[in-house]
């Protein structure tokens, strides 16, 4: 590979949840110039960017500029800034609201993730475009190892089966793509034009195009939105008075008998950072901790977390959630990283779940002046009413215990699948 060590990183879509941790770990581990090209969508904010250095001198490498992905003038951007390693995370990211907004989707995944590969490939400067994908592409396990619907329920709350069945069907790089919700189809969409750019065509040097795809399995951090599962439930039992609605509640879906593998995003970025580095050009890498759990005991350790931390008595939680679901939620996720470790010598760091939401929690409740306008805004408010506000409503006041009582104490470590 060309030394190509002062070269600028662009990395499109930096404002949300990822980028900050992403920026820091290049920051921290390179001494490159770092230009941030995000539309600020609601996902994205500014200050997300100002606060992922880590060191006040870092500041003065990071250059931000608003834009869209999809616009023509990307291929500017990357000649004026000397880009030679380029990073997409530029996304609709959240699953529920790409069934009611699948053009948003389509648009910013697959027309974006195009511009750039135009762009990359009319920029021989450019030695590497890592972009940044999901393991939701290879759908659901249930689907995949012929548990759906009332079969899966009965091996999740059986449990004694359900960890070898998940191992047996971890999804490998080469496994077939069968997304279960526009966001993930509009992502694999974006993940097979890679491929076939890398496939189809040459720069004017005649370099091949220089593309790797990642896909990365649930992140869980500082800096996510409090749409997301784990920031809504803490959200919500920290501050649930809020809203039209008068009193918020966590919404549990199927149960929790949805298991999902939960990767840190320092380790996420800094798989992302291995593919610069040394993932050839046509690589798929898997990231993913190893780290699965079944949602409700994911979310009974939030609960314990928050109870223990903000002194809310333990007891009170039962009232603090409702039944909720929605159609086609995919019941189970989980990658077979090996290559990552093989290819790339990379490996997770942040594996013991139980400290780390205890440490997520905590930067919540140290966080409240970063979440806390978007928690009370009218926009997420409507949001909130038309997802959730009905269905609490038809719950009933009833305590909701989604998790087995004679249980809860058993740490995450005990209940890894
Ligand atoms: N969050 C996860 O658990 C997870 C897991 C695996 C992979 N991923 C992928 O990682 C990437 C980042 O995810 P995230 O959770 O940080 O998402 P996010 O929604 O928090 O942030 C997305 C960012 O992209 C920006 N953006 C959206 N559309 C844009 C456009 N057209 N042009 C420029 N910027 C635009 C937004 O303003 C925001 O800053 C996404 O590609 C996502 O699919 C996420």
């Amino acid at each position: 590979m060309a030394d190509d060590r002062a070269g600028a990183i662009l990395v499109a879509g930096a404002a949300g949840f990822i980028g900050p941790m992403v920026l820091r770990v290049l920051l921290r581990e390179t001494d490159r110039r770092i230009v941030v090209l995000d539309k600020l969508t609601y996902a994205g904010r500014r200050d997300n960017v100002t606060r992922a250095p880590e060191r006040t001198e870092d500041a003065q490498r990071v250059t931000f500029v608003q834009g869209d992905i999809c616009d023509l003038a990307v291929q500017g951007l990357l000649e004026a800034y000397g880009v030679t390693w380029l990073v997409n995370l530029a996304a609709e990211s959240h699953v529920d609201r790409s069934l009611g907004a699948a053009p948003d989707f389509l648009r910013t995944e697959m027309q974006g993730t195009l511009n750039l590969l135009e762009a990359v490939r009319a920029t021989p400067a450019v030695t590497k475009f890592v972009a940044v994908g999901t393991d939701e592409v290879y759908g659901s396990i249930d689907r995949n190892a012929g548990y759906e619907g009332e079969r899966w329920y009965a091996l999740a709350r059986e449990q004694s089966d359900l960890r070898a069945v998940v191992r047996e069907h971890l999804f490998r790089e080469g496994a077939p793509l069968r997304p279960g919700s526009p966001y993930a189809a509009t992502k694999a969409g974006a993940d097979l034009l890679v491929h076939a750019f890398v496939n189809s065509y040459r720069r004017r040097d005649g370099s091949p195009m220089p593309c790797v795809v990642t896909r990365g399995t649930n992140n869980y951090g500082p800096f996510q939105h409090p749409e997301k599962l784990l920031p809504l439930a803490i959200c919500t039992l920290l501050r649930p008075d809020v809203g039209k609605a008068g009193r918020r509640r966590v919404p549990i879906y199927d149960d929790g008998l949805a298991v999902r593998e939960w990767l840190h995003t320092e380790d996420h970025a800094y798989g992302i950072l291995r593919a610069l580095q040394s993932a050839d050009a046509g690589a798929t890498v898997n990231f993913g901790s190893g780290v699965r759990c079944l949602n409700r005991d994911l979310l009974l350790a939030v609960f314990r977390e928050v109870s223990a931390r903000a002194g809310t008595p333990f007891a009170s939680l039962a009232e603090a959630s409702f039944p909720a679901a929605r159609a086609g939620h995919d019941l189970c996720y989980g990658a077979d990283c090996s290559a990552a470790r093989t290819d790339l010598g990379w490996e997770p760091r942040h594996t013991d779940l139980d400290r780390e939401i205890g440490c997520l929690v905590q930067w919540y409740i140290d966080n409240l002046d970063w979440w806390m306008p978007v928690w009370e805004s009218a926009d997420f408010d409507a949001y909130w009413e038309s997802k959730y506000a009905a269905r609490m409503a038809d719950a009933g006041n009833a305590p909701y215990l989604f998790y087995d009582e004679a249980a809860t104490d058993r740490s995450l470590a005990q209940a890894l699948v």
